[in-house]
């Protein structure tokens, strides 16, 4: 038996040497695109690893030196390797550690090809004026910018200081949005962290306060856009603290990055990374501020060991959401998002390879980011909602809670997990208890039979106008005010997969789709405008693989593209033109996608 506690995707030994506490020196250098580095790491040795070296993950690079300390001292050159490189998991920088030494520190200069690091060109800003740079570390990308160990498994605090060219704002956790944009730019976070939590971003940024403890940093022309679309973070921390306990990391922003920001969102420390494409002008995305904020307390608070267990962080997190939405804006809309939510999991699970459909997948051989998909998500939360409906609201509230207080700040397996479950949660009832095949919800692929099932009237409703459309009655006759963005997407997704042009035509004539400005809903229209060849679309749809690079919107749609030559030819051709506005990660999965 493999040992599952053990991360596959890290070189590092960290049950022998591991860092405590890191200090970045970081010139953010926009002319050769490098960040030139200096890494000093804090270690602590275990009783028995006398020894050993402290190994770190790199990926592309350059070491310049590395030298030692003991706690009081002057800094010695170390000898150190650096071992030959893996195309997922780069290269082991092995040092060797005099028997005192205590810190360690790294020069380097990071590789033109550093997955974390996207360099903006100022005409793929909002401004047009000014570079932009900013990163993405999760799952194993922070190794391309930083020499650390890079597995969940591992928090260190951090400080960090970071010189920018002037002008350009750099943000890390914990910024002081009252910072001086004077070049030089300190942080500290006093809460142990994993690696893949580890984000910078420098650009023109603006700060909006949007509550006591909220805030949106953003370019100056979205500023204001931003703050008025995330008027309610403060209120969806309070909803969250009042379920979960405390929020712990101090202040709570969301930095609004330029479109080509490959997620839709990313946790980073007290401050959230977002795409632009969230702000509909009407609230109707912010679940991904719910979901990102969650994550303050599942994931960056109680964290998955290793990436096989990346189910732990997100199937909580899209429980947690949901729960912060029903908080907020009310019942109806969190049971919208959850049937929502199980639909793409029913797709998910018609698509994807039985292995694959495991939530404790095995990720051996294979890039973590592999394993991203709607079963860690929605399969995840299916089954935390399968258990609140066996155990009732109150004993599974206080089971949540308390797994937060219990394993805070550390980082833990699925066995963990399952064993907490068995001890604290199922003695409260064994009937429920006995009912829950456990077994298979976490190592089976497919969705056990006894699964919860979430039910919306609303979208009830909204199936029956689609039925009703479907057979035959027109756009014109169907009752659609007031419907909001859940509702039309559930629309969108109920109609038949392969409609005559006509009918498509006459969709648009009355919905306007092809000019909506809301990017859920314009994505799902715009895939069914390619599966139907609904021309009217074909420019908006260029213009949309043109504008934007949020992975989930590209991948379908060049997916649906190239299934026909013409379709190929024009999805080749939009490529060759947004190819270099997009993401290092986009890149990797569109390049593969249209090869
Ligand atoms: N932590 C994830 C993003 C992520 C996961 C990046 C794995 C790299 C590897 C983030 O919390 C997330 O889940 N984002 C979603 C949005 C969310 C509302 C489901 C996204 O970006 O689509
Ligand atoms: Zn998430």
């Amino acid at each position: 038996m493999p040992d599952t506690r053990r991360d596959l995707h890290s070189y590092s030994h960290p049950e022998k040497v591991r860092t405590a506490t890191l200090d970045l020196e970081l010139d953010v250098l926009f002319d050769q695109r490098v960040i030139q580095g200096v890494a000093t790491h804090r270690i602590e040795r275990m009783p028995n690893a006398a020894g050993a070296p402290l190994v770190l993950d790199t990926r592309g690079l350059t070491i310049h030196s590395v030298e030692t300390a003991p706690a009081s001292g002057a800094f010695q050159p170390a000898k150190f390797t650096l071992g030959p490189s893996d195309a997922i998991l780069g290269a082991p920088l092995s040092i060797e550690l005099p028997p005192d030494a205590v810190l360690v520190r790294v020069r380097y200069t990071t590789g033109p090809n550093a997955t974390a690091l996207q360099w903006l060109e100022p005409r793929q800003t909002a401004g047009g004026k000014h570079p932009f740079l900013f990163t993405q570390s999760q799952a194993i990308h922070a190794r391309s910018w930083i020499p650390l160990q890079d597995s969940p498994g591992v928090r260190v605090t951090y400080t960090a200081t970071v010189r920018t060219p002037k002008g350009l704002r750099a943000v890390m956790a914990n910024s002081d949005p009252a910072a001086e944009a004077s070049g030089e730019y300190r942080f500290a976070l006093s809460r142990p962290i994993p690696a893949y939590l580890f984000a910078l971003a420098a650009g023109d940024l603006a700060f909006r306060p949007v509550g006591k403890r909220c805030g949106v940093y953003a370019e100056p022309s979205v500023v204001e856009r931003a703050a008025k679309e995330f008027e309610d973070t403060e209120k969806m921390l309070e909803a969250a603290e009042r379920l979960y306990g405390e929020y712990r990391w101090g202040r709570y922003d969301v930095l609004v990055l330029p479109p080509s920001f490959p997620f839709g969102g990313m946790e980073n420390p007290t401050l959230t990374f977002a795409t632009p494409t969230i702000l509909a002008g009407d609230k109707s995305l912010v679940s991904l501020v719910a979901h990102e904020l969650a994550h303050s307390w599942s994931g960056n608070l109680v964290t998955n060991a290793t990436w096989r267990d990346f189910w732990l962080n997100e199937g909580f997190t899209v429980y947690v959401e949901r729960r912060i939405l029903e908080e907020v804006y009310g019942k109806p809309r969190a049971a919208m998002e959850a049937v929502l939510g199980r639909r793409k999991l029913a797709d998910e699970v018609k698509r994807l390879p039985a292995p694959d459909q495991i939530l404790h997948i095995d990720l051996s051989g294979r890039d973590p980011d592999d394993g991203v998909s709607d079963i860690p998500y929605e399969k995840g939360a299916l089954l935390l909602y399968t258990l609140e409906a066996a155990f009732g609201r109150r004993d599974f509230d206080a089971f949540v809670h308390a797994y937060f207080e219990r394993f805070a700040f550390q980082s833990i397996t699925t066995a963990t997990f399952e064993d907490y479950l068995r001890r604290e949660l199922f003695p409260r009832n064994a009937q429920a208890a006995a009912a829950i095949p456990l077994d298979e919800w976490i190592n089976e692929p497919g969705i056990p039979e006894s699964a919860f099932v979430p039910k919306s009237d609303a979208l009830d409703s909204v199936e029956a106008a689609a039925k009703k459309w479907t057979a035959g009655a027109p756009a014109s006759t169907l009752v659609t005010r007031g419907w909001s963005t859940h509702e039309w997407l559930h629309f969108l997704q109920s109609l038949p997969r392969e409609l005559a042009v006509a009918r498509m035509k006459e969709l648009d004539q009355a919905f306007h789709f092809t000019n909506s400005g809301n990017s859920e809903i314009l994505s799902e229209w715009l895939l069914a405008a390619t599966r139907n060849h609904y021309g009217p679309a074909d420019r908006r749809t260029e213009e949309f693989l043109t504008s934007q690079g949020r992975r989930k919107f590209l991948k379908p749609l060049y997916e649906d593209l190239a299934r026909t030559p013409e379709g190929k030819q024009r999805a080749l051709a939009i490529y060759a033109k947004a190819r270099p506005t997009y993401h290092p990660i986009a890149v990797a999965t569109i390049d593969a996608l249209l090869k």
